[in-house]
């Protein structure tokens, strides 16, 4: 690796989306021509409203020729050409699209609430660029029928990092809101506990107003599960039991994949392999750390309870971790996740989208079982997922790896959650009407 290449790929890549930034930078050009600084000082220039009507109708053009190339991609999706598509010769890291994303109406929708095309100093950001992807996302997912999956991430989603899922979090009512759809809910957690204890210690807002509600049928309640561990240890909710979940064993939902290759030995292997990696590196930052194994992952924490970890040990800790672990033969006999939790780094047996992947079959097979889904049915698709978290860059990230399976809004703090999913209740409600 050249220096400049290892610069820019320690600097910029793995903390870059690279379809938002391309995005922006077409954004920009707009912005560039349009917004009108001046008129601060100004008199002569156009109103402030002028400006942003014709701002607004150039990134809405804007938004509709990306929406258009997104189309494109998907029908080379259909025929498995997609490798051939513009936009992924304009964006090599685009991904799969598991519906359509109105980005245009979108746009619309976000520029009411964020003023986007009145800004004169400020273009088209980042954040705006994904709320409206994440808008575009619960339009495209609504306009073609149910959601039959919400899976969530914790920490940083549903609440703050560390901290727990308290009965005054106003995420409960929506997500209570949601399970009265019938949509079924999966709690997707890097957390790995093998207690129900724990689990209820983080999550007992949720659980115990999902017991308590008058709102939900018994059957509505039994849809929420808790995948713990990325993809290690299933819960279900359970109201005869005193933590309000029951713990499935292994052999009762793991898929086929899981059980020919997830071997202990091999698993053995690789948490030893990330163990000596976290121990030098450890080392070599001189981090006040400790090492924490567990039967299916390997962390350090704080070794004192309020010392911070500089950000930069954190990302450097997990970037040689990964990079170890993909150069040695384990890392390639069994899926890893290895992540910034914000302050600790912990390297998981599996990732997100298997934990999103069981999700959909549980559902799908007990579906199955219960007669309420047809004898065809293996699974709920990806078009009728949707996964929500916070961390989505391509290292170092752990929700990033729910988008092969399903769809997924990318949001940044537990508030952004909230004013998801009253988006999304209301796109749901719109449709009923239709
Ligand atoms: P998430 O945001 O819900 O996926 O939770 C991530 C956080 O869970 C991490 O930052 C850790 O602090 C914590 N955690 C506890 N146990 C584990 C584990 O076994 N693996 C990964 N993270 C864990
Ligand atoms: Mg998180």
């Amino acid at each position: 690796m050249t220096t400049r290449y290892r610069v820019e790929y320690a600097l910029k890549t793995h903390r870059r989306d690279q379809f938002i930034e391309w995005v922006k930078g077409l954004l920009a050009v707009p912005f560039v021509l349009h917004s009108q600084p001046t008129g601060v000082f100004e008199t002569r220039s156009n109103s402030v409203q002028q400006m942003a009507a014709e701002a607004h109708r150039r990134y809405k053009e804007i938004m509709r020729d990306v929406e258009g190339m997104i189309d494109d991609h998907i029908e080379h999706q259909k025929d498995n050409t997609h490798g051939q598509s513009k936009l992924k010769l304009l964006v090599p890291t685009i991904g799969t699209f598991f519906t359509r994303l109105p980005l245009a109406d979108a746009f619309e929708y976000q520029d009411k609430k964020r003023f986007i095309s009145s800004r004169r100093f400020v273009p088209p950001s980042f954040n705006d660029v994904r709320l409206i992807l994440n808008t575009a996302q619960l339009m495209g997912l609504t306009a073609t029928g149910s959601l039959d999956l919400a899976t969530f991430d914790g920490d940083v989603t549903l609440y703050d990092d560390g901290q727990s899922l308290l009965p005054s979090n106003p995420v409960i009512q929506r997500i209570i809101d949601l399970m009265s759809n019938d949509t079924k809910i999966g709690i997707v957690t890097a957390a790995g506990y093998t207690e129900a204890e724990k689990y209820h210690g983080r999550l007992h807002g949720l659980l115990t107003a999902v017991n308590t509600s008058t709102v939900l049928t018994e059957q509505q309640k039994n849809n929420l599960i808790i995948m713990g561990g990325e993809s290690n240890f299933l819960f279900t909710f359970d109201s005869s039991s005193p933590y309000l979940l029951s713990h499935l064993p292994r052999r009762e939902w793991i898929l086929p994949t899981m059980k020919t290759s997830w071997l202990q030995p091999t698993i053995t292997e690789l948490l030893d392999v990330a163990e000596s990696s976290l121990r030098e590196c450890v080392q070599n930052l001189s981090l006040a750390a400790t090492v924490l194994r567990k039967e299916r992952a390997v962390g350090i924490i704080p070794t004192v309870p309020d010392y911070k970890f500089p950000r930069e040990s954190l990302e450097e800790t997990v970037l040689v971790v990964q990079k170890k672990l993909e150069m040695s033969e384990v890392g390639r006999l069994l899926p890893f996740c290895a992540f910034n939790g914000g302050n600790d780094v912990f390297v998981d047996i599996g990732d997100k989208s298997w934990g999103v992947l069981v999700c959909q079959n549980f559902f799908g097979s007990r579906g199955k079982a219960t007669g309420e889904v047809d004898e065809e049915t293996e699974a709920i698709l990806g078009e009728r997922t949707l996964h929500v978290g916070d961390q989505f860059l391509s290292a170092g990230s752990n929700d990033f790896k729910a988008r092969v399976v399903g769809t997924t809004a990318w949001i940044a703090n537990p508030t952004e959650t909230v004013e998801l999913l009253d988006e999304l209740v209301g796109l749901i409600g719109m449709k009923r009407k239709e």
